[in-house]
């Protein structure tokens, strides 16, 4: 797989977060947690129906949260992170639910013992987050927890499962 290393514990991959070798793979889910298309459906696919059945425990998520269950079948993690993106308005509060996404992922991570987490690009899908915007974003929240968590040596993967995913980051001026 390609890497790229954007800074200290914050690496680029490309490739599917649902194959990635990491104590956490972070979902992009939905507020229900019970399943849905993207990057949601390729992991309940391959984490089989256990994974659903957790899901149902969870009585849903607000959005910019994240809850977490374990990971089934999907063996080259331990743990799955159900984050809740926003559905792309275009005001200031994306932002900020966006982050929290990110924040309150990696909290959860450090939280249960994770040293390594890996992220698909939460609300660039069927969200509408246009993909510039969410790099800046998404970097910039991690960049910043990371800041906050030196102690903690968690190292964080970026997932993109497209070109143009990595390029945004890439292009990244923070
Ligand atoms: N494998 C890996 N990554 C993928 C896949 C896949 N099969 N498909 C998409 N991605 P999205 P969202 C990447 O749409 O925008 C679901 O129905 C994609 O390139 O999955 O947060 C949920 O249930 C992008 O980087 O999530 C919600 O209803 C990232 O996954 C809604 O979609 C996120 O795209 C969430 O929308």
């Amino acid at each position: 797989m390609e890497k790229f290393e954007m800074e200290k514990g914050i690496e680029l991959v490309r490739g599917s977060v649902v194959e990635m070798e990491a104590d956490a793979i972070v979902n992009a889910a939905n507020r229900s947690l019970l399943g849905g298309g993207g990057v949601d459906g390729a992991i309940h696919r391959a984490a089989g129906p256990q994974l659903l059945a957790e899901c149902r425990t969870l009585n849903g998520c607000e959005t910019g949260d994240a809850k977490i269950t374990k990971a089934y079948n999907i063996t080259n993690a331990k743990f799955i992170i159900h984050t809740v993106g926003p559905v792309y308005g275009g005001t200031p509060k994306d932002a900020v639910l966006l982050a929290s996404c990110y924040q309150k992922s990696l909290d959860l991570a450090l939280e249960n013992g994770c040293r390594s987490i890996a992220f698909p690009g939460i609300s660039t899908g069927v969200y509408g987050y246009p993909l510039d915007e969410a790099a800046e974003v998404s970097l910039k929240a991690v960049s910043e927890w990371q800041a906050a968590h030196r102690d903690a040596g968690m190292q964080v993967y970026f997932c993109c499962f497209k070109d143009r995913e990595m390029q945004a980051y890439k292009d990244c001026k923070h």
